[in-house]
């Protein structure tokens, strides 16, 4: 049986209609296509139907309004609307236990709702970031529990997903998607799919187990990366380097196919990924008597970042003579990176926390998160604009460089602040003519290894 055979514009239901899953939802209906994303969550889809925002992506509630209303994208906690989709993806939440060890209930879930459902062509994408084989030991044999068989009846294939934050709607349109199917047909049909569906680079591995590895290695890779910015920043602070500078110069090398390329430090890694990702592979490996130091070590580095930045910033005020504990804080940026409002294990809440446990006076501002979840999630007091969390600060520590921060002018806040006022760069944001600038105008400014 040919999978997907000859559908122009496929039905499409993505089921867990979350952060990933409402993005791809959102950039496959603005291709033409009719979805439907199906999620447990009866709260969040109610509001979805009534134009409220559930995800705090840029650009994404815009693009999701009129999908709705004109019935493109519908969304539903109904699993039956799964009997009408040619193909299904799955994008519900992977979490680690506290021993990085996967926790696969709601993947189990989600195909045990859809096995009675399966028909016969349908064609079903993994995009969850799992552990090696789950597609092949845990999926396929849920599925197959409905009767149908992988391979003969439907097909199956896993495509990490891979879109950044804060980016997601162009990345959609332009990342390569890395399939790896369950047999030939399936890896077919769905390199098929992405192609027709996205217009957008398809990279074929042999093996759903390959495709699953890759994105496991993304992830590594992009941690370790930041673990070696910020050692480097640590190092860098230790000659009164510029750790930008060094960056610069040093990504000029080539080096296999590409050059060297080192990320950027900062304040802290967060998000629902790289905080668990790396963690998911260490333990696999480990079950398996194997040690990956190197997972390990990069995400002790990452996490120990915002104590880090605590300090930079706290001696930075003690240099203008000033006391942490009676200083007044503006942060800027509450989520766990730029122009995204996901609060999800954002690295904020620790540089937070630390300051209020010295006895400063936090104000944060985000744009893009809401004030309550800000509140619960980071702690210190949200406040509506950028003027309010400014107004008296001794220090404004930009902690998530969105866009709204990119160009502050600078004037101005000098008459809102407290002068002399710490500048805190927790994004590596400022380049080095705008801190010259910033020193000029009486500013203290610090950053990361700057
Ligand atoms: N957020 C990212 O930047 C990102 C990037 C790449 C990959 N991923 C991976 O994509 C997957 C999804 O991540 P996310 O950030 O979108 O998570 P999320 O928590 O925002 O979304 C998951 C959704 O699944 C729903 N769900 C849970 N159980 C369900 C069930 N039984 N039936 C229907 N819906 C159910 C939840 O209600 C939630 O809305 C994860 O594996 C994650 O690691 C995420």
């Amino acid at each position: 049986m040919e999978f997907l055979s000859d559908s122009p514009s496929p039905r499409i239901a993505i089921l867990g209609f979350g952060y990933i899953g409402s993005c791809l939802g959102a950039a496959l209906a603005e291709r033409g296509m009719s979805v439907v994303g199906i999620d447990s969550d009866a709260s969040m889809i109610a509001g979805l139907r009534a134009g409220r925002r559930a995800v705090p992506e840029p650009g994404l509630a815009e693009a999701l309004a009129p999908l709705v209303a004109s019935g493109r994208l519908a969304c539903t906690t109904d699993y039956d609307a799964l009997e009408d989709a040619d193909v299904v993806l799955i994008t519900v939440g992977t979490p680690v236990d506290g021993n990085g060890a996967l926790l696969t209930a709601q993947l189990e879930e989600v195909c045990r709702q859809l096995a009675p459902r399966l028909r016969p062509g349908q064609l079903v994408i993994l995009k969850s970031t799992v552990a090696p084989g789950t597609t092949r030991t845990l999926v396929v044999p849920l599925l197959e529990s409905g009767g149908l068989v992988e391979g003969r009846d439907f097909g199956l294939a896993y495509c990490p997903e891979r879109l950044a934050e804060g980016d997601a709607l162009a990345q959609l349109r332009e990342l390569t998607v890395v399939v790896g199917g369950c047999g030939p047909g399936s890896t077919a049909a769905a390199a098929r799919f992405w192609k027709a569906a996205l217009d957008v680079p398809v990279r074929i591995v042999p093996t759903a187990d390959i495709a699953e590895i890759v994105k496991l290695a993304n992830n590594w890779w992009i941690d370790a990366n930041v673990a070696m910015a910020n050692e480097l920043a640590r190092f860098c602070a230790l000659f009164e380097v510029d750790v930008m500078e060094v960056i610069a110069a040093a990504n000029s090398l080539p080096k296999g196919d590409g050059r060297v390329n080192i990320l950027r430090p900062g304040a802290g890694v967060g998000g629902p990924c790289l905080t668990k990702d790396p963690w998911m592979t260490w333990r696999t490996a480990r079950d398996r008597g194997v040690r990956l130091r190197t997972v390990e070590t990069a995400r002790r580095v990452n996490d120990a970042m915002p104590e880090y930045a605590y300090e930079v910033l706290r001696d930075g005020l003690a240099k203008m003579g000033k006391d942490l504990a009676s200083a007044r804080i503006a942060v800027l940026g509450a989520a766990f990176k730029n122009d995204t409002g996901d609060l999800r294990n954002t690295p904020v809440t620790g540089v937070v926390r630390a300051l209020l446990a010295a006895g400063a006076e936090v104000r944060i501002f985000d744009p893009l998160a809401e004030k309550e979840l800000i509140r619960s999630q980071v702690g210190g007091f949200p406040v509506d604009d950028l003027d309010q969390a400014v107004r008296g600060a001794d220090a404004v520590a930009l902690l998530a460089g969105h866009r709204q921060f990119r160009d502050l002018d600078l004037e101005r806040l000098r008459r809102r602040v407290a002068m002399p006022c710490l500048i805190f760069d927790g994004r590596m944001h400022y380049r080095p003519e705008t801190i010259r600038r910033l020193r000029g105008l009486g500013f203290g400014y610090r950053g990361i290894g700057r």
